[in-house]
This record gives structure tokens, C-alpha cells and sequence, in this order.
């Protein structure tokens, strides 16, 4: 028999393998805690560890204890064996590594920051399926950002207002017209008739500007209404989905990613609710994991925030970014999506601190022009014109009259 204590969870000497799941985590222990006692009570009860010293047939237990492995200050760092996890759910990933540990006596605040994944862990997701092709594949944007509007109102237009406005916008230059978080189908505006004619639109306004257009068509619902709504784009066709997936959850966002390669359609990854578990900064799991998690389970946009210059608080949208692009034994990297108060005075520092690999959504920052959607519409091609171009935005407007009307009315403030 071996018995199983706190204690066997914590070894300051481990090096992590390169099959671990290395996990950051920020701890404030309860008052009558020390932090090695805080973070050995983190890494058994978050793999295979409860309360109670258990005595166990050492012929019958497979190892698949964690490690706290590092500690420093409040940075702690847990180190998981790979077979603790269930290939490619990650339900079962999250359940171990932001369950029950978050809601915990031994800490007062726990915080998920970061996350090193293995291979063996990635390989068991699909990734995206386009991520930034989208940009060439499914649309015409080229080298330049491409441009989404979502209409505003964000709920209440009936169908026949939400085509017209998408009509406009497309029309004035952006790419992708896009469904807000909260429209999915209800009867002021069904989702099969917006489809419907959202998609007939589309159509008109392709033949007559030459230019490759979409629409983000906001499926979120219960589960299997959610794929029956992705076969419904697909025989109407749509290039793309929209899903909120924090609201949806991940196995069902699994579920929509395997329907969606079915029909060759890319998803856009709203994250409203995420600042539920993200805007403590002691305690969660962090914007950054979250994102990390969207692209395993395989979404190929995520909004990520407008590095401050939006009307979101400001947090590490560029390191986010990087992560979403960078190497990943593979796995395709994704769009990331700026929005949130975005207008075309703020475009400019926009693309200086994200780069023009992005999606920049506009909805207030379009609709809100004094002159109309397919002015605002305009006004956002003008002021990304502008940037590539590297011509101050106030040059531009000399001979933009969208753009300068844009500018008169918001200039570069920052929205709250
Ligand atoms: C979104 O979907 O990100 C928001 O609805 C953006 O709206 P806004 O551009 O008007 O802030």
C-alpha cells in the first residue's frame, strides 16, 4: 500500500517533460495557508488528489499525479503527466485544470494565465480549418485587414432593416457583415429568413462591385439546433458561421467544428461572457487561455480585444495574437478579431500595434457616421487605405470626404 498526501504533490526539483501540460497559475493562499501548502493542495486536487490521505495498491494506481514544480512569489506552476487527459475533450482538460481548484478554501484567488501545451495534447484537436486565408480563400482583402460590421442596433431591426444596412455596408467596402452576440432567432428577425436574404444581398452586391463578400451568421443556440443552423448556412450558401463560445461551451463549439469541415464553412468565435472568468486579474482563467483553447477546439477568428483603443479594457492583445499565429507543431493559426468601439480615427494606431493580419470589426464606429452606413462603410476602407499606404489619416481625409466627416466627429478618441 502507498499513501497519497498534499505533500506528494509538491517537488521544487521536477523539470517538466515535454509530454506535461505545464500550467501558470497566480495563487493568493487562504490566511492560514503558506504557498507550498496552497500549491500542493492546486496540483492534487486539479489531477488525482482529494482531502484525505488515501492508501492505495501500488499494483492498481497509475501515476498520474501533477506537480507543483515552481513557485515564485505568486507565480506557481503545475506540471501535468499527458495521460492524466482525455484525448481531444476538453471538457475533460478544463475539469482538471480550471475545476474544482478555482473554488477552493486553501486560495483565496486563483488565476489560470498560462498554458505550455504538449504535442501529444494538440494533436488530439483539429485546429482551424482556414484561419487567416479566409482573407484570400473566401474573400478578396488581399494584404489588407479585413473589414466586418456588425448592424446596431444590435438586436430589434427587423430582417428586412438588418439585410438593407449589411447591403449598405458591403456596398461602402467592408467584407464580412456579421450578426451581433445576442441576435440569433427570434421573431422580430428569424434566422432563416436573414440567411435567406441576408445571402441573396450578397450576391447582388458581389455582381455589382467585383469584390468577394460574407456573412457571419450567429448559430449559437442548444447544441443540436446550433448544427442543424451550420447545414442550414452551408445550403444557403455561406462561407462562415458565427458561435458564441463561451456562452455555447466547448464541447458543443467541438461539435460545430466538425459540422462546419463537413461544408468547408470557417468560424467566427464570439466571446461574449468572457470577462466572467478574465477581468479579475487575481483570480480565472485568463483571455490568453481562452484564445489558446478556441484555436484547439478550432475556431479560425476570435475577438481579442483592440489593444485599449476600444471601448473593452485594455489587456494583452498583442501577446495574445502572437500566440494565435505563432508555430504550434502544425496546427493552423487564427485571425484574430479586433472590435469593441472601433472607429476609422483609431485605425491607424490600430494596425501600428496589431499588424494588418486581423479582422477590425466596426459596428457603432460604421452605422454611428453622421452620414449614414455606406459613409461609415466607406469611411473605415478610407482610414485602412490610409495606414497600408502609411499616410496620416488627416492627409487622407483631404480628399476623402467620408473619412474626414469620420474624423470631425471622433477625431482618435477612445470610446467608453
Ligand atoms: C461586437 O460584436 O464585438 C460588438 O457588438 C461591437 O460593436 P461596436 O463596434 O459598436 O462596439
Amino acid at each position: 500500500m502507498t499513501g497519497i498526501e498534499y505533500d506528494d504533490f509538491l517537488d521544487l526539483e521536477y523539470e517538466p517533460a515535454e509530454t506535461d501540460l505545464v500550467c501558470a497559475f497566480r495563487i493568493d493562499p487562504a490566511a492560514d495557508m503558506t504557498m507550498d501548502e496552497a500549491a500542493s493542495r492546486v496540483a492534487s486536487e486539479s489531477s488525482n488528489g482529494t482531502w484525505a490521505a488515501l492508501h492505495v495498491d501500488e499494483d492498481e494506481l497509475t501515476d498520474l499525479g501533477a506537480v507543483a514544480c515552481e513557485i515564485d512569489g505568486d507565480a506557481v506552476t503545475v506540471a501535468y503527466p499527458d495521460a492524466l487527459f482525455e484525448p481531444g475533450s476538453m471538457p475533460q482538460i478544463l475539469s482538471c485544470i480550471a475545476g474544482n481548484i478555482m473554488g477552493m478554501k486553501a486560495v483565496d484567488t486563483i488565476r489560470l494565465e498560462d498554458c505550455h501545451w504538449p504535442e501529444s495534447i494538440v494533436s488530439g484537436f483539429p485546429g482551424p480549418q482556414f484561419g487567416p486565408s479566409v482573407a484570400h480563400e473566401k474573400l478578396d482583402a488581399g494584404d489588407r485587414p479585413v473589414l466586418a460590421t456588425v448592424p446596431k442596433p444590435k438586436v430589434g431591426l427587423s430582417t428586412d432593416a438588418h439585410v438593407r444596412v449589411g447591403e449598405e455596408a458591403w456596398r461602402g467596402g467592408v467584407d464580412l457583415l456579421k450578426d451581433d452576440e445576442n441576435l440569433t432567432d427570434q421573431d422580430f428577425n428569424p434566422f432563416e429568413d436573414r440567411l435567406a436574404d441576408s445571402l441573396a444581398a450578397r450576391d447582388r452586391v458581389e455582381d455589382d462591385v467585383g469584390e468577394r463578400k460574407d456573412y457571419l451568421v450567429n448559430v449559437t443556440g442548444e447544441t443540436n439546433e446550433m448544427l442543424e443552423r451550420v447545414d442550414l448556412v452551408a445550403e444557403h450558401g455561406g462561407g462562415f458561421v458565427m458561435v458564441d463560445v463561451i456562452t455555447c461551451g466547448w464541447s458543443a463549439v467541438q461539435s460545430v467544428r466538425d459540422r462546419a469541415e463537413k461544408h468547408d464553412l470557417a468560424i467566427h468565435a464570439h466571446r461574449a461572457m468572457h470577462a466572467a472568468f478574465d477581468r479579475l486579474p487575481h483570480h480565472g482563467v485568463s483571455m490568453r487561455v481562452l484564445a489558446q483553447i478556441s484555436r484547439l477546439c478550432g475556431v479560425d477568428h476570435i475577438h481579442t480585444g483592440t489593444a485599449g483603443l476600444g471601448k473593452l479594457e485594455n489587456e494583452d492583445t498583442p501577446g495574445i495574437n502572437e500566440w494565435l499565429t505563432a508555430e504550434l507543431y502544425g496546427l493552423e493559426p487564427v485571425l484574430p478579431v479586433a472590435s469593441g468601439g472601433l472607429h476609422p480615427g483609431v485605425v491607424d494606431q490600430l494596425l501600428e500595434a496589431l499588424g494588418t493580419d486581423i479582422i477590425v470589426q466596426a459596428g457603432g464606429g460604421i452605422h454611428g457616421h453622421p452620414d449614414g452606413t455606406h459613409a461609415g462603410a466607406k469611411a473605415l476602407r478610407q482610414s485602412v487605405e490610409a495606414s497600408m499606404a502609411d499616410v496620416s489619416l488627416e492627409a487622407y481625409a483631404d480628399d476623402h470626404e467620408e473619412l474626414a466627416t469620420a474624423l470631425e466627429k471622433w477625431g482618435a478618441e477612445t470610446p467608453r
